[in-house]
């Protein structure tokens, strides 16, 4: 059974680094890995690979930034061809970026069956690009492999048939299991000269609604200075937001550079490894990612959310996250009290359990028998 795998930026490849490593154990099947090139940076992409031991892509497509209808666009002329010569019996697709909604659209078009790795999840906001490029995924995947139980339900309300929905578990979390002993002998605190026992905090920030208004970003970098009076908090800093930071007055240091004992420190993105490993040990962490809400939900780590809303419920009832908005007053205080009071340690979600990748994958062979029988 021949399955093509695309992925396309940072978070894709932390999905599929498990998945394609339970393909390997099957000999029944053939993958093919494909990345789109939307992330291109070392430290966006090759530093994810090496990291997670993911084999090097088949191809490159190597469609780089642009708008999103450009980038769609670029994945989807050039994917077809690979398509046509490969035809793969599954492409699979990851997460929720332009390069997973135009694979499913290539795909679906070319009569190839589709499966969507984190179908569901549903923020009920059209203003996110997230959201469209879930909605239209999801419409158009065969086998849908949710993370949380309101993926079942959200597919469900939207009349997806029940026997395409494999509520599986979350490939993320089985990235971030296996890559434990990795992780936990990351260099990142010596390099920082930071105490893991102390007390700090990770901030990320990139989406669109965050960090392209000047004013509200300006905002919310105030606010978080202000939270960081007495402790270091790292901004590892995507490069989308690089530019746009360039204009406020932040503290920067490179990956090596020690950390100062308190205030808001930017710094290039960090690696998986060290990224994770930081976050473990972490104080509190403040992000607007979707990924980072799973990540802490699983390490039991204080998370505040900055966005009005969240496709991952779970993590709130289950996890350690409070969704909290932007308002700077609010993540001052919220954070405060995070500290104060941090949110006792819970039960993980059910099936995060290092297992998902394996569910998904007796989930496409068995799709295969049905299509053979
Ligand atoms: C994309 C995803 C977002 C995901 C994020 C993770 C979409 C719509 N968005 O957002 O859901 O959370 O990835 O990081 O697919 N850039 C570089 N180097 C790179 C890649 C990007 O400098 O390797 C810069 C470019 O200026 C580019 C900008 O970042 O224009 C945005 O990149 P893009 O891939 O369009 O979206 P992200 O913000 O990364």
């Amino acid at each position: 059974m021949k399955v093509l795998n695309v992925v396309g930026a940072r978070p894709n490849f932390v999905k599929i680094a498990p998945l394609l490593r339970e393909m390997a154990k099957r000999p029944q099947i053939d993958p093919v890995l494909v990345h789109t090139g939307q992330h291109y940076d070392a430290q966006m992409s090759d530093g994810f690979f090496d990291a997670l031991a993911i084999p090097a892509p088949d191809v490159n497509l190597g469609v780089g930034s642009g708008s999103h209808a450009q980038q769609t666009a670029e994945v989807m002329k050039r994917l077809e061809p690979v398509l046509e010569v490969v035809r793969p019996d599954v492409v699979l697709v990851v997460g929720d970026v332009n390069s997973t909604v135009a694979a499913a659209l290539v795909a679906t078009k070319l009569g190839i069956r589709v499966g969507h790795v984190e179908a569901g999840l549903r923020s009920f906001d059209r203003s996110m690009p997230e959201e469209i490029n879930r909605l239209v995924t999801d419409a158009l995947a065969d086998d849908l492999f949710a993370t949380e139980e309101s993926g079942v339900m959200n597919l469900a309300r939207e009349g997806v048939p029940a026997e395409r929905v494999h509520f599986v578990g979350n490939v993320m979390i089985d990235a971030l299991r296996l890559a434990k002993p990795l992780w936990q002998g990351a260099t990142v605190f010596r390099d920082l000269g930071l105490d893991p026992q102390g007390r700090y905090g990770v901030v990320t920030l990139h989406r669109p609604s965050n960090v392209d208004d000047p004013r509200r970003l300006r905002e919310m970098v105030s606010a978080l200075q202000e939270l960081a009076r007495d402790f270091p908090l790292v901004f590892p800093v995507h490069p989308r937001v690089r530019t746009r930071l360039a204009r406020e007055s932040v503290a920067w240091r490179t990956p090596k550079q020690p950390l100062p004992a308190r205030g808001l420190v930017c710094m290039d993105p960090l690696g998986y490894l060290d990224f994770v490993a930081l976050v473990s040990r972490a104080s509190i962490v403040l992000t607007d990612s979707g990924g980072i809400q799973e990540e802490t939900t699983m390490l039991g780590v204080p998370c505040l959310t900055l966005r009005e809303n969240t496709e991952r419920p779970v993590t709130v009832t289950h996890g350690t996250n409070r969704v909290i908005g932007t308002a700077p007053r609010r993540i001052v205080d919220e954070g405060l009290r995070a500290l104060a009071n941090p949110p006792l340690p819970q039960a993980p979600p059910p099936l995060w359990d290092g297992h998902a990748s394996a569910r998904i994958v007796d989930v496409l062979l068995g799709v295969a028998i049905e299509a053979a029988a």
